[in-house]
């Protein structure tokens, strides 16, 4: 079998790839590890950036998004207790970020895939990268207890922090920059109706709370919690008391509550693999840098990938130059990186860290207090939780 670029993994960056090579007329293949239930199935975030959203039309992948998706023009902080509101499109000239949920942006993606017979192959086993180096890689892999082979190009590691892309980098080449939080975070999902038409980032003494959605009807909230604990010994009365008291009296009064039917902790982490190309193998998204997911950038960060690499990928095809394909790495990473600090900043004013001492608490009231305040410190936010420039072309 032969291909002009081999995806490894079909989660958000390998699909939204898939679909941008199709545009631009070069072949490529999917080889994903699960099957489709499974991909679409993981609850993730739920905030798009004005790029993604810009991709999926312009990859005519819009039409639900842009009958469901709910268009949001602010957001809110809320230190113990205390609402302020974010106006996103008075401080960005108009920006505003959409929430549609991972799970509902990978349905459209594998819908339209069929639809145009972008060829994905699942449940693959033992993917192995070879070549890599030289002009004629190729991918190995297991389907059905058969040993494959898959020619290419390119290959394209889109198979997330736990795939086997990232590795085929030599050692002597890679470097990896990592924090790994000290908390993590309980989500849950509950069909009741979110208490706030917007986003709440809560900061309070007990630990940080988020109040999100799904739609008018579906609410998606989360707690901070410590990385030892267990779901099981949160119940629904339990989390619906915590995340209560660190939304504050006032606007605990308006939460509806119900039986919830997800539950998971996640860890945090920021990280980032260097460089981002080696060879002929490119990494995007998950499988190159991880996100703490305060400020949702994560699906919006592999989007940014996708776009850079689809548009090197044209060039080389298209006109036969290497430009495009040799800046990647440093044109993906210097976008990578200031994703990783505001995500690492924005986690850092809203959590509570467990050798937190008084003095850095009042630091932290006091910057919240100061981006109350600020309308220079409320555009730098915004700026960047409505995403910075994708250069969608
Ligand atoms: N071979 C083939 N596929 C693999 C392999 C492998 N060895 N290892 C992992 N995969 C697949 C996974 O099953 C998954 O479907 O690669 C996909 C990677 O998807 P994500 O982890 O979602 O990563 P990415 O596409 O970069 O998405 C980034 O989406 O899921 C979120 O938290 C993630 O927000 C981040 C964003
Ligand atoms: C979510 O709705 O799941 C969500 C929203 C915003 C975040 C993280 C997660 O920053």
């Amino acid at each position: 079998m032969r291909t002009q670029v081999a995806i490894i993994g079909g989660g958000p960056a390998g699909m939204f790839l898939a679909h941008l090579l199709r545009q631009a007329g070069i072949d490529a293949v999917v080889l994903e590890r699960r099957d489709r239930a499974y991909v679409e199935g993981r609850v993730r975030a739920g905030v798009l950036e004005q790029g993604t959203t810009a991709l999926m039309r312009r990859l005519g992948l819009a039409a639900r998004l842009d009958r469901e998706g709910l268009v949001h023009g602010g957001t809110n902080l809320s230190i113990d207790g205390a609402l302020f509101h974010i106006d996103l499109a008075a401080l960005t000239g108009g920006s505003t970020v959409t929430v549609y949920g991972q799970q509902e942006v990978m349905r459209d993606l594998f819908d339209a895939a069929e639809a145009r017979d972008l060829p994905i192959l699942w449940n693959v086993g033992d993917v192995a990268l070879h070549d890599l180096d030289g002009a004629r890689p190729w991918v190995g892999w297991t389907g059905d207890g058969v040993a494959r082979r898959l020619d290419c190009d390119f290959v394209v590691g889109c198979d997330g922090y736990h795939g086997v892309s990232r590795a085929a980098i030599p050692a002597a080449v890679r470097q990896t920059f990592e924090r790994v939080y000290p908390f993590g975070w309980l989500g849950i999902l509950a069909d009741v109706p979110p208490v706030e038409h917007e986003l709440i980032y809560a900061n309070h003494e007990r630990g940080f709370a988020l109040a999100s959605m799904r739609s008018a009807t579906r609410s998606r909230y989360y707690v901070q919690c410590a990385l030892d604990e267990k779901v099981a010994d949160w119940s629904d009365e339990r989390f619906w008391d915590e995340l209560c008291l660190r939304l504050g009296p006032e606007v605990s009064a308006r939460v509806t509550r119900g039986a919830s039917f997800e539950k998971t902790i996640a860890p945090l982490r920021s990280f980032v693999s260097e460089p981002m190309r080696w060879g002929r193998l490119f990494l995007a998204g998950d499988a190159a840098h991880i996100v703490p997911p305060t400020g949702a950038k994560g699906m919006n960060l592999a989007v940014s990938d996708v776009i850079m690499l689809g548009e090197a990928m044209a060039e080389y095809y298209g006109e036969r130059s290497t430009t495009g394909i040799d800046g990647y790495s440093a044109r993906a990473l210097a976008r990578v990186w200031k994703a990783e600090r505001f995500s690492w900043w924005f986690t850092t004013i809203t959590h509570r860290f467990p050798d937190m001492d008084v003095f850095s608490r009042r630091l932290q009231v006091a910057e919240l207090d100061y981006i109350r305040g600020s309308e220079a410190a409320q555009r730098v936010l915004a700026e960047n939780y409505v995403g910075l420039p994708m250069e969608v072309r």
